[in-house]
């Protein structure tokens, strides 16, 4: 089929289905045994900050998981509960392999390394996406979750990528493939929603002001909690603002 000769009706309720996800993840993120991933090289020094960033991570996720869950209930059309519902199921995977990779690297309580380890920053932005959703807030939280949080979380992938051993860069390789899906959504739908009612700008880069104390707060947090020398620290903070940017909301 020719996406692009589709109306756009018919283009959202194609590329928001299951079909098309199926098609989407077919062929990576390995969940069971990682026997698809390259072996294990992660220097011993390199082990306890890997779990701390690992850690962070799942509490991303997991959000990711309890938001895009949460938000199908405010979710105005069927073609969009039905993509937040296999949005759902990525954020789950994300944070299936995440966990598995904890327990590769030798941690035996995930759950309770998780909580240890927690990024106060990210646990406040937790509780404030999910009263959005709780309020059946759908454009406000919608932007949170699907252009804020996926915006950090691709631009921490991304950066991370480039470090990573290889095995930890397969795993976040996919994971990337998924996030840029999330974000397609929450631009393409908010862009309409922001045509129909133009005023809905300024009500979310109000919102925006609120998040983004958050979002460069936890990461200032974990790169100090990493030591990773302050001059190093605007790089990740500037990709996180790119990806927001280019989502159209600058
Ligand atoms: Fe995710
Ligand atoms: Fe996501």
């Amino acid at each position: 089929m020719d996406l692009h000769a589709l109306e756009p009706e018919d283009f959202d309720r194609e590329v928001r289905s299951f079909e098309f996800w199926l098609d989407a993840v077919r062929d990576y993120l390995p969940t069971a045994d990682g026997l698809e991933l390259p072996p294990d090289d992660v220097a011993p020094e390199d082990r306890e900050p890997l779990i701390t960033v690992l850690s962070s991570y799942c509490v991303g996720e997991m959000m990711a998981l309890e938001g895009a869950g949460g938000l199908i209930r405010s979710a105005p059309n069927r073609s969009s509960k039905i993509f937040l519902s296999t949005q759902t199921v990525d954020e789950g995977r994300h944070l299936e392999v995440l966990t598995n990779r904890m327990t590769e690297l030798g941690v035996e309580d995930v759950d309770a390394e998780i909580r240890r380890r927690a990024n106060p920053y990210l646990l406040e932005f937790r509780e404030r996406l999910l009263d959005l959703i709780a309020q059946g807030r759908w454009q406000q939280a919608l932007f949170v979750q699907n252009v804020l949080l996926e915006s950090m979380e691709f631009a921490a992938f991304c950066h991370h990528i480039q470090l990573a051993d290889a095995r930890t860069r397969a795993i976040l390789e996919g994971i990337v493939k998924d996030e840029r899906r999330h974000m397609g959504f929450g631009e393409n739908e908010l862009g309409r929603l922001i045509a129909e009612d133009p005023g809905l700008r300024d009500d979310l880069s109000h919102l925006r002001q609120e998040f983004d104390y958050l979002a460069l707060g936890s990461f200032e947090h974990a790169l100090t909690e990493l030591r990773i020398p302050a001059a190093e620290h605007p790089t990740l903070k500037r990709g996180y603002l790119a990806a927001v940017k280019r989502l159209g909301f600058a």
